[in-house]
């Protein structure tokens, strides 16, 4: 696991990036920092449609501009709403992380503050061919 402090800066970047975050049909803003294990954080907002499904959440978001970048191992990700309330990751978004290793540590906040949990935990096994 992470330490509190980096989970705590991750956290942070998540937050600071929850304001772009394009959500004019739920109102909900998530912002999504993702922890590369070459030291690159990658963030990214969740992306409504008009056509609801077309949505792409924060965390996918992430996940796709670090894969962009050439990452394919992953430390941690953070992810904060942008309203400042409780947040966590939906189970699509556990199944694509889960892509790249269970191993990853999860920043969220939970009703007493920030936690810090394995994928392994939230997405006990998961679908791999
Ligand atoms: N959303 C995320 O981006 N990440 C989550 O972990 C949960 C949900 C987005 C999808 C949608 O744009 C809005 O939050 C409300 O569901």
């Amino acid at each position: 696991m992470m330490t509190a402090v980096d989970a705590k800066a991750l956290f942070q970047q998540a937050t600071e990036v929850a304001v772009s975050a394009y959500a004019p049909y739920s109102g909900f803003g998530v912002g999504a920092a993702l922890l590369a294990k070459s030291g690159q954080v990658y963030v990214a907002v969740n992306v409504e449609n008009a056509a609801y499904a077309s949505t792409i959440c924060a965390e996918r978001a992430a996940v796709a501009a670090a894969v962009a970048a050439g990452e394919r191992n992953f430390k941690a990700i953070a992810i904060a709403a942008a309203n400042g309330s409780p947040i966590s990751p939906c189970g699509a978004c556990r199944q694509v992380l889960s892509e790249f290793g269970v191993s990853i540590d999860v920043v969220t906040t939970g009703l007493d503050g920030l936690r810090t949990e394995s994928l392994e935990f939230l997405l006990p096994r998961p679908f791999h061919l």
